[in-house]
C-alpha cells in the first residue's frame, strides 16, 4: 500500500538543527567547538574529527544538521562502499583541496563508516584517507561504529575523538512520540515505550519499527504492536527467532518451545521473513531451512484440519530443531530482523478490513444472506452499478442503510474515471450514430 511507497521515515525525519539532534550534549558540544575552530579561520590541532559509537545513535545525523545549519557544502563519501582508494581519490580529495563551489561558507567532507573499509579489498583506502587529512583545507569528519580496530590507529592519531553514547529509552521515546504527532497518528504510549526498549538505543531501527506498525494508520494500540509479534517486557519474537536460527545443536533450536507464551504461528511468519538474512550466502543452508519451514507448515494444516494436535510435537519440532539443522550454515553473523511481511501488510490494511467487514454486515443484514456471501457476492455488484452511474449507486447503497461515501471509500469505487469516460462516450455516441445515419 501507499505506506510501503513512502520514504523511510528515518530519512523524512533526519534532524535538519543540530538542537535536533538528541541526546549526546557533551558529544555535540565537542563537535560543535571542533567546527567552529575551522569556521574562525584556524585550523584546530586535529584536523579531522573521528565520531563514533553505536548504530543509529545520531553521528551522520549531527553533521548534516550542522552543515545545514550553518550553510556548509556537505561532500559526502561512505567509505566502505568507495570500493578503490581511486575512487576515493578522485571524488573527495579535489574537493579537500578546491574551495567552495556553490558559493556556500564553506565545506565539510564526511567519510562515513570508516571502519567498514576492507583492507583486503581496498588495501590503499586507510592511507588515501590519511593523505585527504593532511592535505586538507576544510574540515574532515569521519565516522565509525568501532574505532578501536588496531588497522585504525594511525586514523585516531590524527583526529579528534569524539564519543557518541547509546540513546536512553526516554530520548527515544521522545523521538517517536514526535514523529506520530508530525504523521497525524495517535500512538499508544505503552507502545512507543515497547519499541523504544527494543531498540536498545538505536534509532533508526526504532523508527522503521514505528514505522512498519504506524504508516497509514490513525491509532496504534499495543494489541496492534502484539499481532506483529513484539513483545513488551519478555524475550521478543526478534530473540527467539536468533536462537532458532542461530542454534548451533538441535535442542537448543527446540528450547524455545518451553516459552509458556511462545505463538508458533507467529514463529513461523517470522522465520519465513527471515531465514535468508541470517543464512545467505549459502543457497544450500536457505533451501534445508525453507525445506523443513515448509513441511512443518503442511503438517499443521493438516493437524487443523484434522483436529489430530497429538502430532503437534512433530511439527514444532520441524519448525525449530528442523530448520536449524539446514546444511553449510554460514558462520555466525548479527542480523537486524525483519518484521514479517505478511502481517505488516495485514497490520496496516486493518483499519481499511474493519470498515469493509462493517458494511459488508449492514449489506448482509438488508439482504438476508451472510457477511461472506455479502462480500463476496453482492459488494462486487454494487460497486460496478457504482462505477457506472454514480448516482444510481449511491442511491442503492445507501438503501441497504451503508453511507455512499463510506462505500466507496472502502471499496475504491473508480468514480471520477468512469464518470469521465461515461460522458466521452455520450458525447460520441451520438455524432457517431449520426453520422452513419447520414451515410446510410
Ligand atoms: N540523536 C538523534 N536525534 C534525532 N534523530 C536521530 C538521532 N539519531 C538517529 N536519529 C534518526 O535515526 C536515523 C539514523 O541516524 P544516523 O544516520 O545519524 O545514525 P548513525 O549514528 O550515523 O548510525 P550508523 O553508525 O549506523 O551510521 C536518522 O536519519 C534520524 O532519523
Ligand atoms: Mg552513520
Amino acid at each position: 500500500m501507499s505506506a510501503r511507497a513512502e520514504v523511510p521515515w528515518a530519512e523524512k525525519y533526519r534532524p535538519k538543527t543540530i538542537d535536533e539532534v538528541v541526546g549526546n550534549p557533551e558529544a555535540k558540544k565537542a563537535f560543535v567547538a571542533w567546527l567552529n575552530a575551522w569556521l574562525a579561520g584556524k585550523t584546530p590541532e586535529k584536523k579531522a574529527a573521528l565520531l563514533y559509537g553505536p548504530p543509529g545513535c545520531g553521528k551522520t545525523s549531527l553533521v548534516h544538521a550542522a552543515a545545514n545549519q550553518l550553510g556548509l557544502e556537505l561532500i559526502e563519501a561512505n567509505a566502505s562502499d568507495v570500493r578503490t582508494s581511486e575512487a576515493l581519490k578522485r571524488r573527495v580529495l579535489r574537493a579537500a583541496t578546491e574551495g567552495s563551489l556553490s558559493g556556500a561558507r564553506g565545506k565539510i567532507i564526511l567519510l562515513d563508516e570508516v571502519d567498514g573499509l576492507n583492507p583486503r579489498e581496498d588495501a590503499g583506502g586507510l592511507d588515501t584517507i590519511l593523505e585527504i587529512i593532511r592535505v586538507s583545507r576544510h574540515p574532515v569528519v569521519l565516522t565509525a561504529n568501532d574505532p578501536w580496530d588496531p588497522r585504525l590507529r594511525d586514523l585516531r592519531n590524527v583526529c579528534e575523538l569524539i564519543e557518541f553514547k547509546k540513546l536512553g529509552v526516554r530520548e527515544v521515546t521522545k523521538v517517536l512520540a514526535d514523529i506520530c504527532r508530525r504523521e497525524g497518528v495517535q500512538c499508544d504510549p505503552s507502545v512507543l515505550k515497547a519499541i523504544a526498549e527494543n531498540s536498545e538505543g538505536d534509532l533508526r531501527a526504532a523508527i522503521n519499527d514505528l514505522q512498519a506498525v504506524a504508516a497509514g494508520r490513525r491509532s496504534v494500540s499495543l494489541e496492534d504492536l502484539e499481532m506483529l509479534g513484539y513483545r513488551a517486557k519478555q524475550l521478543s519474537m526478534f530473540e527467539v527467532v536468533r536462537q532458532v536460527l542461530t542454534a548451533k545443536r538441535p535442542e537448543a533450536a527446540r528450547a524455545v518451545l518451553s516459552m509458556p507464551s511462545l505463538d508458533y504461528e507467529m514463529l513461523m511468519q517470522w522465520l519465513n521473513e527471515n531465514i535468508p538474512y541470517q543464512y545467505s550466502p549459502s543457497a544450500v543452508a536457505i533451501a534445508d531451512a525453507y525445506d523443513a519451514l515448509s513441511k512443518a507448515d503442511i503438517m499443521l494444516a493438516r493437524i487443523k484440519r484434522e483436529q489430530a494436535w497429538t502430532l503437534l510435537p512433530y511439527a514444532l519440532d520441524l519448525m525449530t530443531a528442523g530448520v536449524a539443522s539446514a546444511r553449510e550454515k554460514p558462520p555466525f553473523k548479527f542480523v537486524k530482523y525483519s518484521f514479517p511481511f505478511k502481517l505488516r501488510a495485514l497490520s496496516s490494511t486493518k483499519d481499511v478490513r474493519e470498515e469493509r467487514l462493517r458494511i459488508a454486515r449492514a449489506i448482509a443484514r438488508a439482504c438476508h444472506v451472510s457477511t461472506r456471501t455479502a462480500l463476496i457476492e453482492v459488494v462486487p455488484y454494487l460497486k460496478l452499478i457504482y462505477e457506472g452511474d454514480p448516482q444510481r449507486g449511491r442511491k442503492l447503497v445507501e438503501s441497504l442503510g451503508v453511507p455512499g461515501d463510506a462505500f466507496a471509500r472502502a471499496f475504491g469505487v473508480a468514480v471520477q474515471e468512469r464518470r469521465a469516460a461515461a460522458a466521452a462516450e455520450t458525447r460520441r455516441g451520438p455524432s457517431a450514430t449520426r453520422s452513419a445515419r447520414r451515410r446510410a
